[in-house]
């Protein structure tokens, strides 16, 4: 397995591997996909030869704060150890200063425990008020 950092990547390409992983995520729309892609700044793809197999999407100012948007990783590759090589590759990426923070599906809250985080009381949000 290979990671790539920033590696150029389609809409296509990233909504194939969401669709394979099961993560929810408007994987239909191509527009809206593109949006997501072009617009993220520290994207890091793992691939198994020419097989794109995982991506964590994130935003980052590489000083502070990174938001590790989108985590997911084809169901045939997953518990091999790709999530956790991708969460690694990020926090070597943004370095000791910036803090990682994410949401989490609710069927991943055991996952994000066993790699590394703390689960944070004090987070708060303004949902999107269209899907
Ligand atoms: C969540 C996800 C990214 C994990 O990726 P993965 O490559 O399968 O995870 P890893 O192989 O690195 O797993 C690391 C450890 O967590 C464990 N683990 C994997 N999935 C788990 C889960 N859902 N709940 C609890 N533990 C889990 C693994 O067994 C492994 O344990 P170990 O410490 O004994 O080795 C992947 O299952 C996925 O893409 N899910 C669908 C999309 C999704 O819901 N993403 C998160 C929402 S943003």
């Amino acid at each position: 397995m290979r990671l790539l950092v920033n590696h150029s990547l389609t809409a296509e390409e990233l909504a194939s591997v969401y669709r394979r992983s099961g993560i929810r995520r408007p994987i239909d729309d191509l527009a809206r996909m593109k949006r997501m892609l072009i617009n993220a700044n520290l994207v890091v793809s793992a691939w198994e030869k020419s097989v794109l197999v995982g991506v964590a999407r994130c935003f980052t100012d590489y000083a502070w704060v990174c938001y590790l948007s989108d985590l997911a990783v084809d169901r045939s590759y997953q518990r091999s150890g790709i999530g956790r090589s991708l969460i690694e590759c990020v926090r070597q990426h943004i370095g000791p200063q910036c803090q990682l923070v994410l949401l989490s599906a609710p069927e991943t809250m055991g996952y994000y425990l066993r790699v590394g985080f703390q689960r944070a009381n004090h987070a708060f949000i303004i949902r999107r008020t269209a899907s």
